[in-house]
């Protein structure tokens, strides 16, 4: 079966806004192909941004590339078998992030759609890829997200905490539109930080309520700054797309970057030494780990709370992800932020 390639449908759409919000069936109207539409046995030519791409070897010894392609309504695995030493080189140039054209059939593995791979090139300036159409978006509009986030600070009882929460966001709006969460993990996606950003304060806002000795401002105040600062750790495009980190995101890092943020901010606005202290400490300490960046570990439980917050969301978000496009009783691929997990799809 042949399909319509999505470069000739992107033409057509050139100059379209791409909000958030958008209904990936109305392009399927426009015979655009996706991941989502993918069926065993289709036969196509296509385009996807390439999330991460090795050569391996099969049992046999032999070279063959694989590589996880997406675009704005899934990710799926794709293999090219049997490459030469110049095949190698050619795609050599190919590394993640980067766009790509193939020619693929879909065949069906482990009760999962994988792309085998005929032809495949970076695109081309003549291939008018839009490229809004390959990378995923935030399931929410970004300026709702925005909005909502900003309620829950309006909503704060603390005038220095809600001061810092609105300061931070009114000064970021532009960005925090498009910025994904990361570069390639959870969240890597155009509004990822403001979906992560929501979340949290959803769950957190519920969590209050269980454990109701923790002051909520300054739970939700945490969730609102902790990440700030990946808007200058990951240098991104205005499509979503990260394209690497910053030089002083490889230098410090959003951990870094955040606490010394925090103390000119605070400084600025008069906020109280100790609240500026919370703060800090807070960013500092929300990934937990030295290993994972953090040079100490959570020291009072509004900090405690938004590592469990963190890392919630981020599992959930990767979770949900790995058994999308696995049938039910299957199990995804194995997942490296998940420790190398596959992800089992329950029968209920
Ligand atoms: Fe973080
Ligand atoms: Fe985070």
């Amino acid at each position: 079966m042949e399909i319509d390639t999505k470069g000739k449908e992107m033409t057509e759409n050139q100059g379209a806004s791409m909000p958030n919000a958008v209904n990936p069936k109305e392009l399927k109207d426009a015979k655009t192909l996706f991941v989502e539409d993918l069926k065993p046995g289709m036969r196509f030519r296509s385009y996807f941004i390439a999330k991460s791409i090795e050569v391996k070897q099969d049992k046999n010894g032999k070279d063959y590339l694989a590589a996880i392609l997406g675009d704005m309504t899934g990710d799926i695995s794709a293999k090219f078998w049997g490459i030469t030493d110049e095949d190698k080189e050619r795609f050599s140039v190919i590394q993640a992030g980067s766009s790509v054209k193939v020619e693929a059939q879909v065949q069906e593995y482990n009760h999962q759609n994988q792309l085998v791979l005929d032809k495949l090139r970076l695109t081309e300036i003549e291939d008018n890829i839009d490229m809004s159409l390959l990378i995923k978006a935030a399931p929410e509009d970004a300026k709702e997200m925005y909005d909502f986030i900003v309620a829950k600070a309006n909503a704060m009882e603390d005038e220095e905490l809600k001061k810092i929460a609105l300061t931070l966001m009114e000064r970021n709006y532009d960005k925090l539109q498009y910025y994904p969460a990361a570069a390639k993990n959870h969240h890597a996606e155009r509004s990822g930080l403001l979906w992560h950003m929501k979340r949290m304060l959803m769950s957190g806002e519920a969590l209050c309520g269980v454990y109701t000795f923790l002051n909520k401002d300054l739970v939700l105040t945490g969730v609102i700054v902790h990440d700030m600062e990946k808007l200058n750790e990951i240098d991104a495009e205005r499509t979503g797309l990260a394209t690497g980190y910053s030089k002083k995101g490889q230098l410090l890092g959003h951990i870094v970057q955040g606490v010394s943020e925090m103390g000119k901010l605070c400084d600025e606005l008069g906020v109280s030494e100790e609240k500026a202290l919370l703060l800090e400490h807070m960013i500092l300490s929300h990934h937990y780990q030295p290993e994972f960046g953090s040079p100490k570990r959570p020291m009072f439980p509004e900090a405690e709370i938004l590592h469990y917050l963190d890392i919630m969301d981020a599992r959930m978000y990767d979770m949900e992800e790995a058994v999308q496009g696995v049938e039910e009783g299957g199990f995804s691929e194995r997942v490296w932020t998940l420790d190398n997990r596959r992800i089992y799809k329950p029968m209920i």
